[in-house]
């Protein structure tokens, strides 16, 4: 029995009987014209967050999905690229596989734009993808990779980047936590497969995609998930567990390490019209440039008095330096 076992059998439950517990944070789903999801793909949200970001997205895509659960976001992204088999959807559960493709059928009938055969559900797994090298434009995974122990989170991630095209994007979604999380606690395989004890925090994860060979990340958000409860799970303090929702971009990682994007910006706040800083960053005077964090942390060391580095916001939408 490996921890896989746990993880499939409660995945299994989770398929034949929707489980709110499982649930993301309560919240409205996001709203497209002309998309409807069925409340029983809606009951099955085991996500934390979101994978999909209308930025990314277009209609020539072929998109990945790993860990399909209820089907929701291989719908969402099916909204975008509405062509047969352009998003391939991997679980290894049969019995989430069989409940995804019931509510995609569902969904059929209340999207007349949808039609089933846009999603392609694969038996597969994350760890092993049966799809050969560059096949995909996007890969997205929702609360599955922070399931996976260190070793087979670097394989799924290196699996992630083998099966990209250069360039291709890798959207993530999963609980970090800045907390310790006690060891009793991350070994418990069915705390672990519900997605409260796996999570990493911010750095350790961000390194290890960096490590898997992405260049360039985004965080696109970071909010408040759950808390593991002191008196629950007999803690000397609450733990708080965030969601985060990250981009990873498959380019070579730069020598001096990955472009991070967190939101931060620089502000140059000087006599002249503009700052060349002479690493390739022309800075407006009074206009907010987004930088990544090795840039922000650069100019934050300089000390001068006419740029202003603002605080991260966790919530980074776009621009850059690099
Ligand atoms: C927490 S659920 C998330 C479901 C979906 N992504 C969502 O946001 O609703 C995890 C999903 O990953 C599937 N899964 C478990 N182990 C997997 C693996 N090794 N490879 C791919 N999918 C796996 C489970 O069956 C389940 O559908």
């Amino acid at each position: 029995m490996s921890y896989h076992d746990t993880t499939r059998a409660l995945y299994r439950e989770a398929a034949l009987e929707p489980q709110s517990s499982l649930c993301c944070a309560p919240g409205p789903a996001f709203r497209l014209p002309g998309l409807s999801i069925p409340s029983e793909m809606r009951a099955m949200n085991y996500g934390c967050g979101t994978t999909v970001h209308f930025q990314d997205l277009s209609p020539e895509l072929d998109v990945l999905y790993l860990g399909v659960g209820g089907g929701l976001e291989a719908l969402q992204f099916a909204y975008f690229t509405r062509r047969p088999r352009s998003v391939i959807a991997l679980d290894p559960v049969a019995e989430m596989r069989e409940k995804a493709r019931s509510n995609l059928l569902l969904a059929e009938r209340s999207n007349p734009w949808f039609r089933a055969e846009f999603v392609e559900i694969l038996d597969g797994d994350a760890l092993d993808i049966p799809l050969p090298v560059g096949r995909v434009d996007l890969v997205a995974q929702n609360c599955l990779f922070n399931i996976f122990t260190q070793g087979d989170l670097d394989r799924a991630l290196r699996e992630a980047a083998r099966v990209l095209r250069p360039g291709g994007r890798l959207a993530l979604s999963d609980p970090i936590c800045e907390q310790e999380i006690p060891e009793r606690l991350r070994s418990d395989e069915r705390l672990r497969a519900a997605c409260l004890s796996g999570a990493l925090t911010l750095e350790r994860y961000v390194q290890r995609i960096v490590a898997a060979g992405f260049g360039t990340v985004e965080i696109r958000a970071r909010r408040p998930y759950r808390v593991l409860d002191r008196r629950r799970y007999g803690l000397e303090q609450d733990v708080l567990l965030e969601s985060l929702e990250a981009v990873a971009v498959h380019t070579p990682v730069p020598e001096d390490g990955a472009c991070v994007f967190a939101g931060e910006t620089v502000i140059y706040v000087g006599e002249e019209d503009m700052l060349d800083d002479g690493r390739g960053h022309v800075i407006l005077r009074d206009v907010p440039l987004s930088v990544c964090r090795k840039t922000a942390s650069r100019l934050r060391s300089l000390g001068r008095g006419d740029l202003i580095v603002t605080p991260p916001t966790w919530h980074y939408a776009g621009g850059g330096c690099c």
